[in-house]
Order: C-alpha cells, then sequence, then structure tokens
C-alpha cells in the first residue's frame, strides 16, 4: 500500500495525518523518515489528533526527551527521536520493546539510522521548496 501527496503548508500536512487513522491501526511500528525540519513532528500532531491521544499543540519535538507518550482513547502514542541516539547500546536502554503491546503505536524518526527496527508502515518526507513537501506512505 501506497499513499502519496504534496503539501503546501504545516496545516496540510497535519490535516493529512488526521486521515491516517485507519493505514495507523495498533500495533504498528513507524519509521518517519526525513532531513531536518521536514515536518515529521508536524504530521505526527495530525497523527496524534487522529487518535484523539493529544491536541496538536501539545504536541512537541522529543529532542532532549527522546520519548514522548500520548494516551488516547483509540490507541497509545509514543512519538520517539533518535536523532540524538547513537549506538544500538543507547538504543537498547530506552526500552522500545517494553512500549509495545496491541494497543500502542511508535512514530520514530530518526529510526534509519539503526537498520535492525523492523517497523510496519515508513513515511518519507522530502522538501519540495519553502513550504511544499511531499508525503509517502508505504505500509
Ligand atoms: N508543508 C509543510 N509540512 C510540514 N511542515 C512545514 C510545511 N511547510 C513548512 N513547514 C514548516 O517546517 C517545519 C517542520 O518542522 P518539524 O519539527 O515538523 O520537522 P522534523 O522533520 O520533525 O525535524 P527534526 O528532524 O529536526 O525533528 C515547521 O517549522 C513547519 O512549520
Ligand atoms: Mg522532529
Amino acid at each position: 500500500m501506497t499513499r502519496e501527496i504534496i503539501t503546501k503548508s504545516a496545516e496540510e500536512t497535519i490535516a493529512f495525518g488526521r486521515t491516517l487513522a485507519e493505514v495507523l491501526a495498533p500495533p504498528k511500528l513507524v519509521l518517519l523518515r526525513g532531513d531536518l525540519g521536514a515536518g515529521k513532528t508536524t504530521l505526527v500532531k495530525g497523527i496524534a489528533a487522529a487518535f484523539e491521544a493529544a491536541a496538536e499543540e501539545d504536541v512537541t519535538s522529543p529532542t532532549f526527551t527522546l520519548v514522548h507518550e500520548y494516551r488516547g482513547s483509540k490507541a497509545n502514542l509514543f512519538h520517539i527521536d533518535l536523532y540524538r541516539v547513537d549506538t544500538p547500546r543507547e538504543l537498547e536502554t530506552l526500552g522500545l520493546d517494553d512500549l509495545r503491546d496491541g494497543n500502542s503505536i511508535l512514530l520514530i524518526e530518526w529510526g534509519e539510522k539503526f537498520p535492525g527496527l523492523q517497523w510496519d508502515v515508513e513515511i518519507a518526507l522530502e522538501r519540495e521548496g519553502e513550504n511544499a513537501r511531499r508525503i509517502k506512505v508505504r505500509g
């Protein structure tokens, strides 16, 4: 399954995230791929809304805390940023496996640094100019 869209603003990316509830039905491990500022965290705002797990403005980058958890009625979201995680050993200490259960969705930024991670869905975001982003969902 592949879905592709070009969004022209952050708001459009959030709106697209809101449409992904079915594709991302738990349990899932989701790789969010894309450069710095591509819009990965912005997309998670829409995904969190789709699962009634958090308001858009409450979703912020887990850059320093590494994992943010949003418990919703339809799923528990774990938004993870591995940008500052450098070794498989450090990854191990995050205990991502312990977060996984039938109700969980792990949304992982910079997960491609660790080829050992087995994801169910890959979402790739690419810049197409200042405010345009190409978003591809492969499940
Ligand atoms: N079409 C668009 N979709 C998403 N974000 C956009 C778009 N156009 C502009 N932006 C802006 O791009 C930035 C995306 O930042 P965001 O934190 O979501 O990126 P990121 O991929 O998570 O980066 P990082 O790897 O640093 O965490 C925001 O400032 C957002 O407002
Ligand atoms: Mg981010």
